[in-house]
């Protein structure tokens, strides 16, 4: 997606106007970079809404670390769950929790005899998972993936056995003011790699592998010992993977794009790129 200030602003206002409709909001986020996949603004938009964070794709994160998460939101006030929109894993919480933050909502609608049914809209920035999740709580395809922002569509609502849920999700914008949330996207490949330097994205990886995850990267690439050049390391991966190029050198783009296809696909592991 090319975002524009024009799309940001009419996405931000049709967003604003579908919040008034519903009785939560469920935030998709990318487990493995919970800061860079966050929409700088949501806070705000969504203050005096009751709110779910949900950290899909947590079957490529490291799970320890996705704990971490979900305790520093909660210190935050806000609830959030681990998901695998592919395989569901995670629904049944998202349903217990949503229940537990909407409790006096559903309590107020038994109150006044209506159907203690909530209302529900989903909301990330591009990439996160947020079709492939209303896919699965709906149980059919429904929702198009690669959507354009800001673009007014009729409102449609699919009963699913616990709610009602808006069938287009809302489409925000991430922070890509800031450089090393560029690099964060371009990682997990939320954004084309075109944009920014593969062989660049690549060092930046290998850095943060070295300080947490230095035993996948050895183990993998049957490296013996983590040295201080990170570009000697990405040598080093293309010789085990035998990238080479005439005269013997090394084609470090080619072992670039190993590396990162090998985190995205999580062959490297369960590996998170921020951590709290
Ligand atoms: P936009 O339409 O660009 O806004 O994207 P989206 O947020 O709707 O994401 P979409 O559902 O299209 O998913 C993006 C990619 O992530 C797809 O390749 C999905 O298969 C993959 N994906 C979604 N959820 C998960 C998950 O929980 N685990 C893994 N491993 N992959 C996921």
């Amino acid at each position: 997606i090319q975002w524009y200030p024009g799309h940001m602003a009419k996405s931000k206002k049709e967003i604003i106007s579908n919040l008034k409709l519903v009785d939560v909001l469920y935030e998709v986020v990318d487990a493995r970079i919970p800061v860079s996949s966050r929409n700088p603004d949501i806070d705000d938009i969504a203050k005096n809404k009751k709110r779910l964070i949900l950290l899909n794709k947590a079957d490529l994160a490291d799970d320890e670390v996705t704990s971490l998460w979900i305790q520093y939101f909660k210190q935050k006030g806000i609830a959030a769950v681990k998901i695998n929109s592919i395989t569901g894993m995670g629904i049944k919480e998202i349903m217990d929790t949503t229940k537990q933050v909407c409790k006096e909502i559903l309590d107020k609608k038994q109150q006044k005899g209506m159907m203690p049914r909530l209302r529900v809209m989903i909301v990330g920035v591009p990439n996160v998972g947020k079709s492939t999740l209303i896919n699965k709580l709906i149980g059919s395809k429904r929702a198009k993936t690669g959507d354009k922002p800001g673009v007014t569509r009729a409102l449609h609502w699919i009963k699913t056995p616990n709610f009602d849920l808006l069938d287009t999700p809302g489409i925000l914008w991430p922070k890509f003011d800031d450089e090393k949330v560029g690099v964060m996207l371009a990682l997990t490949g939320a954004i084309k790699d075109e944009i920014l330097d593969i062989e660049e994205l690549a060092i930046q990886l290998i850095e943060i592998l070295k300080k947490y995850y230095a035993n996948y990267l050895m183990s993998r690439y049957k490296i013996d010992k983590i040295i201080e050049d990170n570009f000697e390391i990405l040598k080093e991966i293309g010789r085990k993977r035998s990238c080479l190029i005439s005269g013997g050198e090394v084609d470090t783009l080619k072992a670039s794009q190993i590396l990162i296809e090998e985190f995205r696909s999580g062959k490297l592991g369960r590996i998170s790129l921020e951590r709290p």
